[in-house]
């Protein structure tokens, strides 16, 4: 038997979800099982932003409700266990996705804090030497926030700000999340059909 080796994708409290939910549909769509970590925070982002309230024990539920599908191969792990599978670094994963990342959840992560299982996976996925991906969204940004993120990319995360390009040429707010989805799988070589790309033509994607 094979064994399972899943993205850990982990949901901070940030504004946009939406990122969220389509990095987890791209994985699913390209068959890639999933270990899922919502922090505290991020239920009141889900709430605010989708009206859903995420419940540990209904998690599977509530992600289906959220995702409007079934959830594929997605294991949930609740905030508060970090005696969970990510929590070491001897659980096999291929890494992790902080999407959206807070800049609390930025400054925990890089600062080696683990006050909970997403920062404690995302530490243990630095010190792995394995790939890792932030998302922070926040604007303006302060000189905090900028050193934290500074000390991420020094530790060998990919800090991928939430700024979708206007060159693909979305027409939706929906390809403008997706095109910010596809960047964050870009980075870890996911295949995927979220964005168009530029093709050295200017104008080429514009309808
Ligand atoms: C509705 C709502 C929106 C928020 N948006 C942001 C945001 O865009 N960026 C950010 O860094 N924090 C934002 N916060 C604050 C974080 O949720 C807060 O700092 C929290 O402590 C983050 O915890 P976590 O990193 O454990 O998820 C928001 C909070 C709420 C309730």
């Amino acid at each position: 038997m094979t064994q399972r080796v899943p993205w850990v994708v982990g949901v901070s409290g940030a504004s946009g979800t939406p990122y969220a939910r389509s990095v987890l549909t791209a994985l699913m769509d390209a068959g890639l099982p999933v270990d899922l970590v919502i922090s505290r925070a991020a239920r009141l982002t889900i709430l605010d932003e989708t009206g859903i309230s995420f419940r540990d024990a209904h998690w599977e539920h509530d992600l289906g409700l959220w995702l409007g599908r079934e959830p594929a191969d997605v294991r949930f792990w609740p905030a508060g266990d970090l005696a969970a599978g990510p929590s070491s670094g001897s659980y096999p994963v291929h890494g992790m996705l902080v999407v959206p990342a807070s800049t609390a959840a930025c400054a925990g992560i890089a600062l080696g804090l683990s006050k909970d299982l997403l920062q404690r996976a995302a530490d243990v996925n630095l010190k792995e030497r394995r790939p890792v991906v932030v998302v922070p969204r926040e604007t303006p940004v302060s000189r905090s926030h900028l050193e934290h993120l500074l000390r991420l990319h020094d530790s060998g995360a990919v800090v991928l700000p939430a700024s979708p390009g206007f060159y693909s040429g979305a027409q939706s707010l929906g390809q403008l999340v997706d095109f910010v989805a596809g960047k964050v799988l870009d980075a870890v070589g996911v295949q995927h059909t979220l964005y168009q790309r530029w093709s050295g033509e200017l104008g080429a994607a514009r309808p």
